[in-house]
C-alpha cells in the first residue's frame, strides 16, 4: 500500500507503473542533452508528461521546477535526490521553486510552527549549499498567499469519494489531510499563475510515494480551466464548465465541429492546445498545463527498509558529523557474503548493498568508475572491508564539503528570494 504517508512492504516498481500509468523514463535518455546521474542509472524510473519538459529544454522555452520538503526531521539523503533533482532543472533552464511545507507537518505531524521554521531553514541552507540559484523562489507554505488562496479555489473542484478513492481516506481520516492535499496541489500549480508569467510545463521530482498528489492535481488542472480536452485522431475534443464557451472556439481558426457537449477540432494537437490556453487566458481563466512528473525509487535505509525521518538509525543525515556518518555506514547492510572466503568465490550483491547504493545516488559521478566498482564486488575481487573504508572516505569528503557551503549559503541567504 502507497498512500504520502506510509509505505509499507516492498516496493514493487513495475506494478507501480502498470498500475497508475506511470510511464518509464528511459526514453528521454537519449533525447535530453547531459542526463542527470539518477536518470542515467535509472534511479528515476519513471514519468507523467516529460515530454513536455523534455520540448521547453530543447526549444528554449519557458517551463518551471518545483517540489516540496516536509521540515518535520532531519534532512538526510533521501531529501538531497529531489534536491539534486530541481538544481539540475534549474540549471538546465528551469525557473525553480521550492515549497517548505510546513503546514503539512504542523497539521499532519504535529510540529509548532517556531520549530518548522527552524528546521525548515537547514533545509533552505542545504538546497542552496548544493547549488541552488538566486532566482528560484523559495517559500514556506504558511507564508505565501497565493498558495493559500489557490488552495481554496480548489477545494471546489473535488468531492470526498475522490479524495477517498485516491488517499484511502475512511470517516475518519482528519479533514486536515484533505486540506494539506489542497495545499500541495496549490504548490504543484503556482509556478503557472499570471503572477508568474502563466501557463507552461511544470516538472514536479518526487518520489513515486507522491504520486497521488499528482494525480489529483492533474484532475484538479483540467476541471477548474474554462476548457478541458483529450487527444482525438486528429486533434483535440474540448469541452467546458460553461458550455456556451465553446462557441468561442470557432474564433481560432481550426476545422471545428460541434456536438452535444463538446466540440472536435482538427489539426496539430499541440498548435490547437497552444491557441485554446492563449483564448482562455483571454477570457480569465487559469490555462493550466497538466503538471508533468518524475519519480524516483526510495531511498533504502541503511538497515534496509525505507529510509525515514522519523527512523533516526535508518539515515545519514546531511548534518551528521563525518565521523558519526562513517560509523553509521560502516554497520550499514551489505550485499556481502556470510564470511569473506565464500565472498570471493561468489562474488558479493551490489544490487542488495546499501553502500553501493550510496555510490550509484550520490557518491560515484562517473559511469565507468561505478560500473568498475560493481564489477569487482561482483567477481569477488573486492571484499566489503575495503569497499566500505573508500565509500566511507567519498562520504567524509561530501559531507565536509557539504558543510562548509552550508556556512557559505548561510551568508548569501539574503540574496534569495525566501519567504519566510
Ligand atoms: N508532501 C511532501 C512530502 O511529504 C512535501 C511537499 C509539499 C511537496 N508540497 C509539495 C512535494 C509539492 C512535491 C510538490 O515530502
Ligand atoms: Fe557492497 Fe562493496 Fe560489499 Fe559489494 S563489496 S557488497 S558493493 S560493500
Amino acid at each position: 500500500m502507497i498512500t504520502p504517508w506510509e509505505v509499507e512492504g516492498i516496493v514493487d516498481y513495475r506494478r507501480l507503473l502498470e498500475e497508475f500509468g506511470i510511464t518509464p523514463f528511459g526514453e528521454f535518455l537519449n533525447s535530453i542533452p547531459n542526463p542527470h546521474r539518477l536518470m542515467r542509472r535509472g534511479v528515476i524510473f519513471g514519468h507523467r508528461d516529460y515530454w513536455r519538459i523534455a520540448e521547453a529544454m530543447k526549444k528554449r522555452e519557458e517551463f518551471a521546477v518545483m517540489s516540496g520538503f516536509m521540515p518535520s526531521g532531519a534532512i538526510h539523503f533521501g531529501h538531497k535526490m529531489t534536491m539534486d533533482e530541481i538544481v539540475w532543472h534549474q540549471k538546465n533552464g528551469a525557473k525553480a521553486f521550492v515549497a517548505i511545507a510546513d503546514m503539512e507537518a504542523h497539521l499532519v505531524r504535529g510540529l509548532s510552527y517556531e520549530k518548522t521554521k527552524q528546521i525548515g531553514m537547514e533545509y533552505v541552507k542545504s538546497i542552496i549549499a548544493l547549488g541552488l540559484e538566486e532566482d528560484a523562489l523559495i517559500y514556506f507554505q504558511s507564508k505565501n498567499d497565493l498558495v493559500k488562496d489557490l488552495a481554496y479555489e480548489l477545494s471546489a473542484e473535488v468531492n470526498l469519494n475522490e479524495m477517498r478513492a485516491i488517499y484511502g481516506f475512511t470517516g475518519d481520516t482528519p479533514v486536515s489531510k484533505a486540506f494539506v492535499s489542497l495545499i500541495q496541489s496549490a504548490d504543484i500549480l503556482q509556478p503557472q499563475l499570471k503572477n508568474f508569467g502563466g501557463p507552461k510545463p511544470v516538472v514536479v521530482p518526487v518520489g513515486a510515494d507522491q504520486d497521488p498528489h499528482l494525480r489529483l492535481t492533474r484532475d484538479l488542472a483540467s476541471r477548474i480551466n474554462i476548457f478541458s480536452f483529450e487527444t482525438i485522431g486528429n486533434g483535440l475534443r474540448v469541452r467546458s464548465r460553461k458550455e456556451e464557451m465553446l462557441e468561442k472556439l470557432k474564433e481560432l481558426g481550426f476545422e471545428f465541429k460541434k456536438f452535444e457537449g463538446h466540440v472536435d477540432i482538427f489539426g496539430d494537437p499541440q498548435e490547437i492546445e497552444k491557441s485554446l490556453r492563449e483564448l482562455e487566458i483571454d477570457l480569465g481563466g487559469f490555462g493550466f498545463v497538466p503538471p508533468s512528473s518524475t519519480y524516483h525509487k526510495f531511498t533504502t535505509g541503511l538497515g534496509g527498509g525505507k529510509m525515514s525521518s522519523s527512523k533516526p538509525e535508518s539515515y545519514i543525515s546531511l548534518l551528521d558529523s563525518p565521523e558519526i556518518a562513517v560509523k553509521k555506514l560502516r554497520n550499514a547492510l551489505t550485499g556481502g557474503r556470510a564470511t569473506a572466503e565464500e565472498q570471493k568465490r561468489l562474488g558479493g550483491e551490489p544490487e542488495k548493498c546499501v553502500v553501493f547504493e550510496f555510490y550509484a545516488y550520490h557518491l560515484i559521478e562517473s559511469d565507468a568508475e561505478l560500473k568498475k566498482l560493481e564489477e569487482d564486488c561482483r567477481s569477488g575481487k573486492m571484499l566489503c572491508g575495503s569497499c566500505k573504508r573508500y565509500a566511507s572516505e567519498l562520504l567524509a569528503e561530501f559531507l565536509k564539503e557539504h558543510r562548509e557551503k552550508r556556512d557559505e549559503a548561510e551568508g548569501r541567504i539574503g540574496e534569495f528570494n525566501i519567504l519566510y
